[in-house]
């Protein structure tokens, strides 16, 4: 076993409902700096993402895309990994919970919880949010956390008993045995655990008092359903439980998910090397997420590690929403920028241009560097940041083309020219600039603080504003013109000026490592140091000393870091997302479903009617009770990809749910439309488009030469389920 300390870090497992966009890339991203720096500490680092495949939202996600729902979920899991290559993102290990080593894991837990007596059989009736996988308390309709409708679910489900994990889960976090960061974030939960003690006490509820003193309302805590029996794409609850129920239960998708941090280091496996890896690396020392799924990783998650037994993770670090205009970027919502449209703008566009013959491997890596840099500079860790273009090319040329990568440039051209690019030695005295320069370059305390609170803007800035630093001393000393000097004491100066500033470089590049893997990488070559991953291994990036650039070293191969990026960039980037077909994976449609989607706008079946002149031919009572109306709730509604004026919808009839795919999505959305009522023939035979099913045809008027439906909706509250007579 290795003698050095361990350090476990993980993301969330990304739902694959739809492809990523830059919300999974931060995070990802931000774990992969972390990762960077415990190895360069010399930490035994583990750095764990992958996907979450199974629930209802897959399932209905696979359903729509007219696919099994394995093969759908290979398709998605595959491009967040491909994406997580294409950035060079560091993970250790990359868990799918469809695989086997994570079903045994999972179904291990359950069975465990089981055994211990902490999981019981019972109905839930309630709410349930299908978007956010949670069970939702309030009356049906309430709308679940992402803003849409819940779904009344009446099931028999295995119930774990999280109530009585109120105090022990309350003592846990007010001592901080679970870390949560930020305190917000931690105050959050606390309060979600106490329950509300102003009703309480107005009631004369029984209080009870934590460990550190603090009230809490006994019972405000509920036991939790953590199996699900109205479905079947998820991991089937094991033996002996399983013989408890007359139907088939699968496991409660956030139980299952939640397992995978430990499925991942050999839980669930009897294989010697397996346990010596749990062993090692349980519990993990951090869980990176952002903030909407805190409650589940922070008492859900240790509730059932504490019944089974086991240690609880160290913290959890949550940070705040990417934004775009205005509201959360969001997979179902499809207000997204996808990463990779910033990887292949400025790989194109900026370092393709500098380098026409560079690969796309190379330019992935540089562009990967830019958005990393942005993402991490411009949010204020913790907080949502709304992301732009505009700002990341104006960040792009202020703090990397013109900052660090000038600077790098700048100095080792100034070698090249004047010291035939060996690095000088400096014979003392130093002036007293140089020295303040030095001072300022080697204190590391505010870094260090930095990454401990995870105030990563605040990290990068304090870099960049040593680059502006030695920027100025190198710009106020002019070594070119103290080049041209016959005084040797001039030429003096210049040695000790191009020394400090070169040595300064290799300093900041060292700090930038994390952030920058492939810049620095270059810079690091260029300084004649090497292989800068050689270098963070051999622990040469941490306990920085000055001097560490050895005088007599020949300087690499000089070549641009940064190349400007121009302003027009962000324009072809918008259009790029503008354009860009659905977020929903590219699925193979049969062949049959190729040709065109059909125009079928499901409205009114005759759009050249134009008044009562030309009415109908009558027809008797009977015929018309032939058709059958209901009053129906729009449950989901949702594009289908390359099909531009469909949607689909999924509908509440009341005694049934159904699909139905509809003509409207020019006129439409699939947000106006979540929730709406609307009327529904429904005894019309089903049938196929694009593969999938519609099972009946929303009722809608038909108005002006363009035929825009426009959808039958009531005036009064209505029952769904109703029939129009
Ligand atoms: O919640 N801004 O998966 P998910 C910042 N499968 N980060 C964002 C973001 C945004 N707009 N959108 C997504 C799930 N993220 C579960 C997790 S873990 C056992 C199971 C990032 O696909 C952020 O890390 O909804 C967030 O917590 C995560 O993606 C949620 O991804
Ligand atoms: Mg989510």
């Amino acid at each position: 076993m290795p003698s050095t300390e361990k350090f476990y870090l993980t993301t969330p497992i990304y739902y694959v409902n739809a492809r990523p966009h830059i919300g999974h890339a931060y995070t990802t991203i931000v774990a992969d700096v972390i990762a960077r720096r415990h190895r360069l500490l010399g930490h035994d680092t583990r750095f764990l993402t992958g996907t979450d495949e199974h629930g209802q939202k897959i399932e209905r996600s696979a359903l729509a895309a007219g696919i099994p729902p394995q093969q759908f979920t290979d398709e998605v899991s595959r491009e967040f990994r491909q994406l997580w290559d294409r950035m060079g993102l560091t993970y250790d290990d990359y868990i799918r919970t469809t695989e086997p080593r994570h079903k045994i894991g999972a179904q291990k837990l359950f069975a465990d919880l089981h055994a211990r007596g902490q999981i019981y059989l019972s109905t839930y009736t309630g709410q349930y949010s299908v978007g956010e996988e949670i069970f939702v308390e309030g009356p049906p309709g309430v709308l679940g956390p992402d803003g849409r409708p819940t779904e009344t679910v009446t099931e028999e489900n295995f119930f774990f008993k999280l109530s009585e994990y109120q105090l022990p889960l309350i003592d846990l976090i007010e001592s901080d045995g679970l870390h949560i960061q930020s305190e917000s974030r931690k105050n959050e939960v606390l309060s979600f655990l106490r329950g509300n003690l102003v009703e309480a006490r107005e009631s004369g509820s029984a209080i009870g008092t934590s460990k550190l003193g603090n009230q809490y309302v006994i019972g405000a805590l509920r036991d939790l359903s953590v199996s699900r029996s109205s479905f079947t794409w998820g991991i089937p609850v094991p033996e002996p439980a399983a013989s408890e129920t007359q139907q088939k239960h699968i496991i409660y998708v956030w139980l299952d998910a939640l397992a995978n941090y430990m499925t991942a280091v050999g839980y669930g496996s009897d294989k010697p090397e397996d346990k010596a890896c749990f062993e090692r690396y349980w519990p993990a020392d951090v869980h990176l997420m952002s903030k909407e799924i805190t409650r589940q990783h922070c008492i859900y998650w240790p509730a059932f590690l504490m019944a089974a037994k086991l240690p609880t993770p160290k913290s959890v670090t949550a940070h705040g929403w990417l934004l775009f205009e205005e509201s959360k970027m969001s997979k179902s919502k499809g207000n997204i920028v996808r990463a990779e449209t910033v990887l292949d703008a400025f790989g194109e566009h900026v370092y393709g241009k500098q380098f026409p013959d560079s690969t796309k491997h190379e330019r992935d890596l540089f562009s990967a560097d830019v958005l990393r840099y942005h993402l991490l500079r411009e949010i204020p860790f913790g907080q949502d940041g709304s992301f732009s273009f505009d700002a990341m090319i104006t960040r792009y040329n202020a703090d990397l083309a013109n900052g660090y990568g000038n600077l790098a440039s700048r100095t080792l051209s100034l070698i090249v020219q004047n010291l035939d690019g060996i690095v000088p030695s400096v014979s003392a005295p130093q002036s007293a600039e140089t020295d303040a320069v030095i001072n300022e370059l080697l204190s590391f305390s505010e870094i260090d603080a930095h990454y401990e609170s995870s105030r990563f803007d605040q990290l990068t800035q304090t870099i960049s504003a040593r680059i502006k630093t030695v920027d100025v001393y190198l710009s106020s000393h002019a070594p070119w013109k103290l080049a041209k000097s016959e005084d040797p004491a001039d030429l003096q100066k210049m040695v000790e000026v191009l020394y400090t500033a070169a040595e300064s470089i290799r300093i900041l590049t060292a700090l930038l490592f994390p952030f920058l893997p492939n810049a620095t990488a270059k810079v690091w070559a260029q300084l004649g140091l090497g292989d800068i991953e050689a270098a963070a291994r051999n622990g040469e990036l941490n306990n920085l000393a000055w001097g560490g650039l050895k005088p007599g070293t020949p300087l690499g191969t000089l070549s641009p870091i940064f190349p400007r990026a121009d302003k027009g960039l962000a324009q072809i980037m918008t259009e790029v997302e503008a354009s860009a077909p659905s977020t929903k994976p590219a699925t193979e449609q049969p062949a049959a479903e190729t040709t065109p989607a059909p125009a079928v706008i499901e409205t009114a079946p005759e759009p050249t009617v134009t008044g009562p002149a030309d009415a109908s031919p009558q027809i008797t009572i009977d015929d018309f009770a032939k058709v059958e109306l209901r009053v129906a709730q729009v449950l989901v509604c949702e594009r289908i990809p390359k099909a531009d004026k469909l949607l689909r919808l999924e509908v509440d009839l009341g005694y049934e749910k159904r699909q139905i795919l509809s003509g409207i999505a020019e006129w439409y959305t699939p947000e106006e439309m979540i929730g709406r009522k609307i009327v529904v023939i429904t005894n019309l035979a089903p049938r196929k488009m694009r593969g999938l099913e519609s099972h009946g045809m929303l009722l809608a008027a038909s108005e002006g030469e363009g035929g825009k439906p426009v959808l039958a909706t009531f005036g009064e509250e209505i029952a769904v389920g109703s029939r129009l007579k």
